[in-house]
């Protein structure tokens, strides 16, 4: 059985973020979506929130399961059974923190093997900030968050923003 896990803040999930899931759960025959939970970090939603948006965004895919970590990656990767990391893999400007990650993360444990999955061309300029940017000043965001997210996220940024 191949299992790969799929490490992010989802803070919240965009389509970027499903596109690249959906795509690693084709290839792999589980799959773990893995929250950081990064005390020290501000996130405009809480742990529980990021866990139930992205298990509604998944709920459609069998094969994925959503948790959350806390401490070093390859820890929990390790402990999952699992040898893969997947990573989605937009412009260049990813290429500098995606590389110094996959090799400090290769240095702690050879086993595991960081993979890449590059974007889709729709997704490539997506991210959570510019989502939580755009919907904070009203903007529309269908298309760019998992259709039952929408409103949901549209009205917190609006609240925050
Ligand atoms: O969605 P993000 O914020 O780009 O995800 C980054 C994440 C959570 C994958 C990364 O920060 C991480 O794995 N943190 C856990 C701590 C760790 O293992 N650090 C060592 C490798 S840099």
């Amino acid at each position: 059985m191949t299992l790969a896990v799929c490490p992010g803040s989802f803070d919240p999930v965009t389509m970027g973020h499903l596109d690249i899931i959906t795509r690693a759960a084709s290839i792999f025959d589980n799959v773990i979506v893995a929250i950081l939970e990064n005390q020290a970090k501000d996130h405009m939603f809480s742990l529980e929130e990021r866990l139930e948006m992205l298990r509604v965004a998944c709920a459609h895919l069998p094969n994925v399961q959503v948790d959350h970590f806390e401490g070093l990656l390859v820890d929990y990767v390790r402990a999952c059974g699992a040898h893969v990391v997947i990573r989605g893999l937009r412009a260049v400007s990813d290429f500098e923190f995606e590389l110094t990650m996959a090799l400090m993360n290769r240095k702690l444990d050879p086993s595991i093997e960081t993979m890449y999955i590059m974007t889709s061309m729709e997704y490539s300029f997506l991210s959570s900030s510019i989502v939580k940017e755009v919907a904070g000043s009203g903007g529309d965001i269908h298309g760019l968050v998992p259709e039952p997210l929408v409103e949901r996220v549209s009205a917190r940024c609006r609240r925050k923003g």
